[in-house]
């Protein structure tokens, strides 16, 4: 089996006097890596609908890191809620070099309980709250030549039942990133995506993780919140200063497991799930 990505790779002070802004914060994946860039010496500012999930989060990487991480309600299906964000992230922070677009949503439902409002939600948070957060960040990341990051998904890559709203939201996100890194390239910004696999204790693995099998995955194990860290941590370095427009796997493997076969109990007897998972 392969090891956890360890968190001693880059050096700590990598980030130091840069500001990162991410949608997503307060839990789960996301909230990992802004607690990751922070103790690489970066400032964070958290997004999301729940103040009080992310004043306790923000609360709690303070208290682990010794950094600065300030909590911001907004839904980034609302244009102006961005807008405010990146207002107090700059009012507060003096600058803002990284965005990292983490917010989504996400259920399993086959088609013919996908109602019309249910895919345009999912649409409406992943696709155009990506765009939202970046329509109002980007200046700023341009006058600082910083980095956007897109958190994207396989599910798409091998079409994926049940997850036609997200995959669709992710496809279209991997575009952006790949429009992006063309057109602020020249602005001395890089755009890239990190296309994570199962990870371990996460709200989308709860959701969508019915029947995950660790035989699936080629090394042998599911991801840990720490492998995607390594990859955020690396992708927004300057390490990585050439790399731009790129969507990085990181799933040991499993997409293109050719036996993996996601939900293989529900594929011939779909069942409506909402309010099950
Ligand atoms: N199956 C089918 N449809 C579902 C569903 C499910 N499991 N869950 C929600 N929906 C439908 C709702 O019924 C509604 O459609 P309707 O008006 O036709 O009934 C539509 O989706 C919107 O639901 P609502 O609860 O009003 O949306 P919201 O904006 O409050 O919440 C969600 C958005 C549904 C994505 C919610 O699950 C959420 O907030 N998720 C965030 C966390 C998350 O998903 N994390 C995993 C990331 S991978
Ligand atoms: P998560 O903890 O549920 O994170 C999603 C976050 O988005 C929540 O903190 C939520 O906070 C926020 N959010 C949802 N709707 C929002 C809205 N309208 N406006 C602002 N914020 C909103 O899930 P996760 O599993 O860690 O997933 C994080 C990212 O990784 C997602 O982009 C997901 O697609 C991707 N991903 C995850 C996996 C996995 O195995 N978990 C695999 C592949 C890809 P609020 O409720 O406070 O708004």
């Amino acid at each position: 089996m392969a090891a956890v990505a360890t968190n001693q790779i880059f050096k700590n002070d990598i980030f130091n006097g840069k500001v990162l802004m991410c949608t997503g914060g307060g839990s789960g994946i996301c909230r990992a890596l802004t607690e990751a860039f922070v103790r690489h010496g970066g400032k964070a500012v958290i997004v999301s609908r729940t103040l009080s999930k992310l004043e306790k989060a923000a609360e709690e990487m303070r208290t682990a890191t010794g950094g600065e991480v300030v909590a911001v309600a907004g839904d980034v299906r609302k244009p102006e809620d961005m807008e405010n964000a990146v207002k107090a992230t700059v009012e507060k922070f003096g600058a803002l070099n990284y965005l990292i677009n983490g917010a989504a949503g996400n259920f399993l439902a086959p088609f013919q309980f996908m109602s019309y409002n249910a895919f345009r939600t999912v649409i409406e948070i992943d696709l155009l709250g990506t765009f939202n957060a970046t329509k109002a960040a980007v200046e700023h990341i341009k006058a600082s030549k910083g980095a956007i990051l897109n958190i994207s998904a396989t599910l798409y890559y091998t079409g994926t039942p049940y997850q036609q709203h997200a995959g669709s939201a992710k496809a279209a996100i991997d575009a952006l990133t790949k429009h992006w890194a063309v057109e602020l390239g020249p602005h001395g910004v890089r755009v890239n995506g990190i296309a994570p696999g199962p990870i371990a204790g996460t709200e989308g693995m709860s959701r969508l993780g019915v029947g995950f099998e660790t035989e699936s995955v080629p090394v042998g194990r599911m991801g840990d919140v720490k492998d995607i860290e390594q990859a955020t941590l690396f992708l927004l370095s300057d390490g990585a200063s050439y790399i731009n427009g790129v969507t990085l796997v990181v799933d040991g493997g499993q997409w293109m497991n050719p036996n993996y076969v996601a939900y293989p109990d529900m594929v011939l007897t779909p069942v409506d799930l909402k309010g099950k998972l």
